[in-house]
């Protein structure tokens, strides 16, 4: 069954299995606030449906995701919690039921920051994860400022997040940031053979066994993710993002000698 309204993300439920595509190549999987509305409501859905006991979220096998879509952001950018951007995160890092991930190709920003909320991420020898916050004058989001020096230290934590350098599936694997990598062509089936997997099992378990897991980190998770929203908000109008996003739409690097 069939049920988003926006072609941009496919959603699509089967066997207790809902699978959210991103689907706008075009625009390397880049996302919109209708795409991250659409994801929020699949997940809210997801939620509260009974039918559906994992969730999958995949993208292309040459591309997970290029992160925040620039222009839109310079448009049109988060001002309110309520603001879909941050309705999305909310809901992926209180979602309570499985969530499987499948990544390949580029996964910048928030490609890579929501995978720090999904249970299982299986990957394509070709994924590159990338936090290029501090390279576009911004500061991370989803908790990533807490969630990821906690799960790679502090001295990656830097690399990734002041350096913003890119890392590959070896690294993350490695990290632990994600669980399998194989060829590209095979990382939506093994994620659909894993939700598969978590839909035959009982769900009350399941959401227990998550729950039990995440309750530690869970209050941190929400604090740090409006503590960060409300500077990544404020750092979108000030003028070293508005330099970076312009730079990037006029196709030249950004100077940020002024800022
Ligand atoms: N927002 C808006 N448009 C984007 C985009 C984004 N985040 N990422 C890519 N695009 C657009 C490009 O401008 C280009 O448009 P054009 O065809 O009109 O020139 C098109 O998508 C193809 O992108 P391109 O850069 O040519 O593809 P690539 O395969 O060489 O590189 C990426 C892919 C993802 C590595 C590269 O596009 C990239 O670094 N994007 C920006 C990532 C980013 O900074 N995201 C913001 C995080 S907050």
């Amino acid at each position: 069954m069939s049920t988003s309204t926006l072609p941009e993300i496919l959603t699509h439920v089967d066997a207790g299995v809902m699978t959210l595509t991103l689907n706008r190549l075009e625009r390397k999987n880049s996302i919109t606030a209708a795409m991250y509305g659409a994801m929020a409501d699949a997940l809210e859905s997801a939620n509260h449906d009974t039918a559906v006991r994992a969730v999958v979220i995949q993208g292309h096998e040459t591309i997970f995701s290029a992160g925040n879509d620039i222009g839109d952001f310079l448009n049109n950018p988060p001002a309110t919690p309520e603001s879909p951007v941050f309705r999305f995160l909310r809901g992926i890092s209180s979602f309570p039921k499985p969530l499987v991930a499948a990544v390949c190709g580029p996964a910048v920003g928030i490609g890579t920051t929501m995978l720090l909320h999904c249970d299982l991420v299986d990957t394509g020898d070709n994924a590159a994860f990338s936090l290029p916050f501090v390279n576009l004058g911004l500061c991370p989001e989803a908790a990533s400022s807490f969630l990821v020096p906690q799960l790679m230290g502090y001295p990656r934590a830097a690399e990734a997040l002041l350096l913003g350098e890119p890392f590959m599936a070896e690294t993350a694997l490695e990290m632990g940031l994600i669980n399998r990598i194989v060829p590209p062509a095979e990382a939506n089936a093994l994620a659909q053979r894993q939700a598969l997997k978590l839909a035959a099992k009982p769900l009350s378990a399941l959401m227990e066994t998550k729950r039990l897991m995440k309750k530690g980190n869970a209050g941190m998770v929400a604090e740090r993710m409006a503590e960060e929203g409300a500077s990544f908000g404020r750092m979108l109008q000030e003028p070293a993002a508005r330099e970076a996003f312009t730079a990037f739409m006029q196709k030249r690097r950004p100077d940020f000698s002024k800022v």
